[in-house]
C-alpha cells in the first residue's frame, strides 16, 4: 500500500457512500437504509442495501459487500489506487504522490506508456478504415455483414498495406525504439531493423474491462495464413486474464455469459442483441479466465466451435469453471460451424431458441464419453456405465448424484435402480474417480457455521446498537471470536467502541482484497429476524450465551489435565455462562 492510512481514510470519508451509489444504482430509502436492485448480480427485487449510517453497502443476496472504496473497485473493476483517485477527484481532493520505489515507479511508466502507444495504434487503425486506402479492408466488413455501427462500437480497424506504416506514424510522435518494442506492435530483424507486426489486415482492438485498449488481433482479408495475428503478451496484455468483448458484456446483466472463440463471433452476437458474448484470445480458456467470469455470472453458455477442438476445449473449459464455482451448458450450434455462421444463417431467434436448449455440461461430458465405447457390445456397455456412475459418484449431495441418474436414465437404456446401484457401488468402495474437491466447495461442520454465525451477529449488533456493548464485552473479547480476520475485525471494533464512535467503513480500510472486504461486510451486515423487543433480547441473550460457550467448549478440549488454575476458571466461566440467560437486556 503505498497511501498513508489517514490519506486513505480522508478520501473515504469525503465521499458520501450514499451519494456515490446514487450515481449507479437507483436506491430507495427504507427505514435508516437505502435499497435498490444489486448492480452485482441480476435480480428482481431490491436485496442490496446501502446504510449511511455504516457507510456501507451489503447484498443480502449476493453477499457483496464494503465501503465506498469497495463499491468502486468492484463496480468498475478498478485497483484500489484507481478507485482511490477517482474518489479523491470527485471530493476535489489532491492525493500526495504515492510512494513507489524507483522500480515500481518505472513500471509503472512503462505501462502507461504502452497503454498509450496502444491507444494510438487503435486511433491509427481506426482512420486508415476510413480512408481511401481503407476501402476493401472495410468492404470486408461489410460483406461479412458488420454495420457501421457495430465496427465503431468495436472500434475496428484497418492496418495499410505497408509494412512500416505504422512505425513512422508513433516515429512521428517521437516515441524511442525502445518502447515501441515494448508495445507488442512492432517486429525487429537484423536485416530490415524494426518493422510493423500488423499490416494488410483489418484490426480488432482489443479493450480490457475499464474500454482500454491492450492489444490487437488483426485478420486478413481473405485466405492468407495466418488467418489471425495477435499482439504479443507486454507489461499491459496477459491473455490468460482478458476476455474479449468482457468490457461490453459486463453491463449486459444477463444471468448467463456466453463463451465462444472468436473475435468475428463475439461480435456477430452483440451485433443481434447477445451482448453477454465474450472469447478468450486465441488461447484456451484458464483458471483465471474463470475466476474473472464469476465476477460477473454464475452460469456459463459454451458457444464452441461444433468441431471436434471445439468439442476438445469445451471439455478443458468444464471443470476450469466448475472449479471457480459456475455451473457450465454446452450451445450446439449443428449444422453451423460457430455463432457467427449461425446467426448469419438462421437469425437470432433460431439463435435464443439453441441457447435455451443448451446442454447441461454433465450430460455434454457423457455424451462424448459414450462415444468411444461400443454400446452394442455388452462389455462395452458396461464399461461405459461403470464410467457414467464413476463421474456421477463425484457429485457431493445426493440429490444431486439422483437426479444426474435420472437425466441419464431418461436417455440411456439403463433404469434408475440399476445405476443407483452402480453409483452406490462405486461410493463405497471409494474408488471413485473423485477428485479433491476446493476447500469453498466443502461443507463445513454446521455446528462451525453456526458459530460463525454468532459472532457475525454479535459484531453487527456492536456496530448497530451503542447499547449492548456494554453487556456484551462483559462476556466477549476479541480473542474469542475464532476466525482470524474476525478476530481481527473485532479488536478494531473494539477499540472504536471504547473511543466512543464507530466507524465500519474504516476498518474496512485495513483490508485491501476486495475478497477481505466483502467478508468483513458480512461482518457487519448479519441480520436475525425478529419481531418486537422481546425477541430480539432473547436473541442477544442466547448468543452471547453461544459464543461464549463454545470458547468454553474450545478451552476445555484444549486444557491439559494437569493444569488446575486453568480447571478453575473453566469452573468459572461455567458458572458465568449461567448468568447470561438471566440477563437484562435493555435495547
Ligand atoms: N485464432 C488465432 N490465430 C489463428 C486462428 C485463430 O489467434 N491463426 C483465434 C482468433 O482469436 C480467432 C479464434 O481463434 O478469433 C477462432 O478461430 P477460427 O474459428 O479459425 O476463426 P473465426 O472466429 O471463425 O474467424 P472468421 O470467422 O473470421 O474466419
Ligand atoms: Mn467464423
Amino acid at each position: 500500500m503505498y497511501y498513508s492510512d489517514d490519506v486513505i481514510e480522508e478520501v473515504r470519508s469525503r465521499n458520501d457512500i450514499v451519494d456515490v451509489i446514487s450515481g449507479y444504482v437507483k436506491l430507495q430509502r427504507k427505514g435508516s437504509s437505502y435499497f435498490g436492485l444489486c448492480p452485482f448480480h441480476s435480480e428482481k427485487s431490491p436485496s442490496f442495501s446501502v446504510s449511511p449510517g455504516k457507510q456501507m453497502y451489503y447484498c443480502f443476496g449476493c453477499g457483496a459487500g464494503g465501503n465506498v472504496l469497495t463499491f468502486i473497485m468492484e463496480y468498475e473493476n478498478f485497483t484500489f489506487p484507481e478507485a482511490l483517485k477517482l474518489l479523491a477527484d470527485r471530493a476535489g481532493m489532491a492525493l500526495p504522490e504515492p510512494e513507489y520505489s524507483d522500480e515500481a515507479r518505472r513500471q509503472r511508466d512503462l505501462k502507461e506508456s504502452v497503454r498509450e502507444i496502444n491507444k494510438m495504434a487503435a486511433n491509427y487503425f481506426y482512420y486508415q478504415l476510413r480512408s481511401p486506402q481503407g476501402e476493401r479492408a472495410l468492404k470486408y466488413l461489410t460483406d461479412r455483414g458488420l454495420s457501421d455501427q457495430t465496427i465503431k462500437r468495436f472500434g475496428l480497424g484497418y492496418a495499410g498495406q505497408y509494412s512500416d506504416a505504422l512505425y513512422r506514424y508513433l516515429k512521428g510522435k517521437d516515441i524511442s525504439d525502445q518502447l515501441l518494442k515494448e508495445s507488442g506492435l512492432m517486429q525487429v530483424n537484423e536485416k530490415q531493423g524494426m518493422y510493423d507486426k500488423f499490416w494488410n489486415r483489418v484490426m480488432f482492438p482489443i479493450m480490457d474491462v475499464n474500454n482500454k485498449v491492450i492489444g490487437f488481433g488483426g485478420r486478413v482479408m481473405g485466405d492468407g495464413k495466418p488467418k489471425y495475428l495477435n499482439s504479443p503478451e507486454t507489461v499491459i496484455f496477459d491473455k490468460s486474464r482478458n476476455l474479449y468483448g468482457l468490457n461490453y458484456a459486463r453491463t449486459a446483466k444477463k444471468r448467463y455469459m456466453l463463451v465462444c472463440e472468436g473475435y468475428m463471433d463475439v461480435i456477430s452476437m452483440h451485433q443481434a442483441g447477445f451482448t453477454n458474448a465474450v472469447a478468450s484470445l486465441g488461447t484456451a480458456l484458464t483458471s483465471q479466465h474463470a475466476t474473472l467470469l464469476k465476477r460477473y455470472t454464475d452460469e456459463v453458455i459454451l458457444t464452441y466451435d461444433s468441431d471436434e477442438a471445439g468439442i476438445r476445449a469445451a471439455l478443458r473449459a468444464i471443470p476450469l469453471l466448475k472449479e471457480a464455482g459456475i455451473s457450465t451448458k454446452v450451445l450446439h450450434m449443428e449444422p453451423y460451424k460457430d455463432p457467427d455462421e449461425f446467426i448469419k444463417a438462421l437469425g437470432t431467434e433460431a439463435f435464443q431458441e439453441r441457447i435455451d436448449r443448451a446442454e447441461n455440461s454433465f450430460l455434454f461430458e457423457v455424451s462424448v464419453l459414450q462415444k468411444s465405447y461400443d454400446m452394442k457390445d455388452p462389455d462395452g456397455k458396461t464399461r461405459f456405465f461403470q464410467a457414467v456412475a464413476a463421474k456421477i459418484a463425484e457429485f457431493e449431495l445426493e440429490i444431486e448424484r439422483e437426479n444426474y441418474i435420472e437425466a441419464i436414465t431418461g436417455r440411456y437404456q439403463i433404469s434408475f435402480e440399476g445405476l443407483r446401484k452402480m453409483v452406490a457401488n462405486v461410493l463405497m468402495q471409494g474408488v471413485s474417480a473423485r477428485r479433491v474437491q476446493p476447500v469453498r466447495q466443502q461443507a463445513r461442520p454446521e455446528k462451525e457455521d453456526g458459530i460463525r454465525k454468532s459472532q457475525r451477529l454479535i459484531l453487527t449488533w456492536i456496530t448497530e446498537y451503542p447499547q449492548l456493548f456494554d453487556v456484551i464485552s462483559r462476556y466477549i473479547q476479541p480473542e474469542d471470536f475464532s476466525d482470524e480476520l474476525y478476530c481481527e475485525v473485532a479488536t478494531m471494533l473494539y477499540d472504536q467502541r471504547k473511543k466512543g464512535t464507530v466507524n465500519p467503513a474504516q476498518i474496512i480500510n485495513h483490508f485491501t482484497d476486495p475478497e477481505q472486504q466483502r467478508s468483513v461486510a458480512q461482518l457487519f451486515n448479519t441480520d436475525v429476524k425478529v419481531g418486537n423487543p422481546k425477541e430480539m433480547e432473547k436473541a442477544v441473550r442466547e448468543t452471547i450465551y453461544k459464543v461464549v460457550e463454545y470458547t468454553i467448549d474450545q478451552k476445555s478440549h484444549a486444557l491439559d489435565p494437569a493444569d488446575m488454575k486453568g480447571l478453575q476458571e473453566l469452573v468459572n466461566a461455567k458458572r458465568r455462562l449461567q448468568e447470561i440467560l438471566r440477563l437484562h437486556i435493555s435495547l
